[in-house]
């Protein structure tokens, strides 16, 4: 008989080792692709996006030139891999270097900026060996070494959540690394329960206005899907490891009033063999194969309704909600397949720009009472998107606003080309956009709200962007609502950060 605490623990270390392909790895006597990339960065400067940071902490103190609005107070924290090469060794992926996390402030007309490498026990392990030595998500270094348990891969690089009065900086197959809010050490791997430790927890978890939090986690080596379901102050309410079948790698999912929401896109892991592509390497794209949308009862961690949709890759959505009659609408970044992931966001590590098909925003509707779902293209399809995000007090209910990285997806794809700032205003219809110049390639945006404004009006948009001409990363904030007539205020750091990927902003009545 297995316990409960038993059965969680081995899905905490089946999604490292037997997922991640650790029988053994290829010798690379050169690196080819650590060449590939430094030749190539030193004619085409958008690669600057893909360099490793040159120190394990940033700090810097800048005047914010224009009008910072007045009531916008609190931090914006962001993540993102960053240590792209490890001695001589160069991942093959964005998604694969450890985090740099980092913080935003501004008080008094200047920007104060920290940013300073998680130290994981990846991190630490490989500084005192002097090399690569584990397998992250599409690399697989050479000579590797050992590892039992998920956190042992942990570079704790996708985004950050400020959750129950800490700052936590989040990976998707292993726990979560609990930061300082200030300085941004790194205080170590935090576990919502002794039980729980080790678990997958996404780096997408949905909190409602009221604190409470919904995730999901993939254990890909176990073939379930963990369900999370914590209180505002962090105790686990609820956890489900459910078993799901073929098993995908999704990376973001919906929570409504009553439902979790679902989509296993066919990319199937089908192998336990090590490749040179670590746990990408492992997986198949079905183009023929439906995409499942599982519609998951919130109180009960149980499937209530499988349903289809075609074939197709979702990192992100906006946001979803339900009319308490069995129907569900939500929005997403749409790929056709996930071309981008395997080929663009791969190539990039060597150099090389591969163009791949952008996303476009899609609507979505799911008739519980009828078995359907539907899609529908919500913005012109020249449009291609992608980082798209809503504010925090509209997550599982009727969103007025989605804030999202966009481009012109009817010319050739570029590197940067999605440099847009876009609010898409599902109420009114309107689209504001804000085209960063040619040389800029931006960063995830927020919308953050105006207490002092009707709920869905007014607000600003805050982002970064690198400044490829300059070598400079940039803060700007933005009148939402008036995104077109460009920053209201901007601050330019005396440094290039690497391109990263996902952020929180906290207000500071909420900050201490
Ligand atoms: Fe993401």
């Amino acid at each position: 008989m297995i316990s409960r605490r038993d059965f969680l623990s081995r899905i905490a270390s089946a999604s490292a080792a037997t997922t991640f392909g650790l029988a053994g790895s290829e010798a690379f006597a050169a690196d080819a692709w650590h060449a590939g990339y430094h030749s190539a960065a030193k004619q085409n400067p958008w690669l600057l996006a893909y360099r490793s940071p040159e120190r394990e902490h940033f700090q810097a103190e800048v005047p914010v030139e224009g009008q910072w609005p007045k009531s916008l107070n609190g931090v914006l924290y962001r993540n993102g891999p960053a240590q792209h090469d490890v001695g001589d060794f160069r991942y093959r992926h964005w998604f694969d270097g450890d985090g740099l996390v980092q913080r935003f402030e501004v008080k008094d007309g200047r920007l104060f900026h920290v940013g300073r490498m998680v130290q994981t026990a990846k991190r630490t392990r490989e500084q005192n060996l002097g090399r690569a030595a584990l397998p992250a998500f599409g690399s697989t270094p050479p000579d590797g070494v050992g590892v039992t348990k998920a956190d042992d891969l942990n570079p704790a690089n996708i985004s950050m959540l400020w959750h129950h009065q800490r700052l936590l900086a989040l990976w998707e197959a292993g726990s979560p690394h609990e930061i300082s809010a200030e300085d941004l050490t790194t205080v170590g791997v935090h576990s919502f329960s002794s039980e729980t430790a080790g678990l997958p927890f996404s780096a997408h978890p949905r909190v409602e206005p009221d604190g409470t939090l919904w995730n999901f986690g993939y254990a890909s080596g176990s073939g379930r899907i963990v369900l999370w379901h914590l209180d505002p102050d962090g105790r686990v309410e609820k956890l489900k490891a459910l078993p799901v079948g073929p098993t995908s790698m999704p990376h973001d999912f919906i929570v409504t009033g009553r439902y979790v929401v679902l989509l296993l896109a066919p990319l199937h892991r089908e192998s336990d063999r090590s490749t040179d592509r670590g746990f990408l390497g492992l997986h198949q794209w079905h183009p023929d194969l439906p995409t499942r949308v599982l519609v998951i009862d919130k109180n009960r961690f149980e499937v209530v309704r499988e349903l289809e949709l075609p074939a197709q890759w979702i990192f992100h959505f906006g946001n979803g909600f339900d009319d308490g009659n069995g129907v569900i609408r939500f929005d997403a970044a749409r790929h056709a397949n996930p071309d981008v992931m395997f080929n663009t966001l791969s190539d990039v590590m060597r150099g090389r720009w591969t163009p791949s098909e952008h996303a476009r925003w899609y609507e979505y509707t799911l008739d519980l009472n009828k078995g359907r779902a539907t899609e529908t293209l919500a913005l012109d399809s020249s449009l291609g998107v992608e980082f798209p995000t809503v504010n925090g007090s509209e997550i599982g209910i009727p969103h007025q606003r989605v804030v999202m990285l966009s481009g012109d997806a009817s010319r050739e794809s570029r590197p940067g080309d999605l440099s847009q700032v876009s609010c898409w205003n599902r109420a009114t219809g309107k689209l504001g956009i804000y085209r960063y110049p040619d040389d800029h390639m931006a960063e995830e945006h927020l919308l953050v709200s105006d207490p002092s404004a009707e709920v869905g009006q007014g607000g600003w948009i805050v982002g970064t962007a690198l400044d490829c001409a300059r070598q400079a990363t940039c803060l700007s904030v933005f009148a939402a609502d008036r995104l077109a007539d460009g920053p209201l205020a901007q601050a330019t750091l005396p440094y290039a950060l690497p391109l990263g990927l996902h952020g929180t902003f906290v207000p500071k009545t909420t900050n201490g």
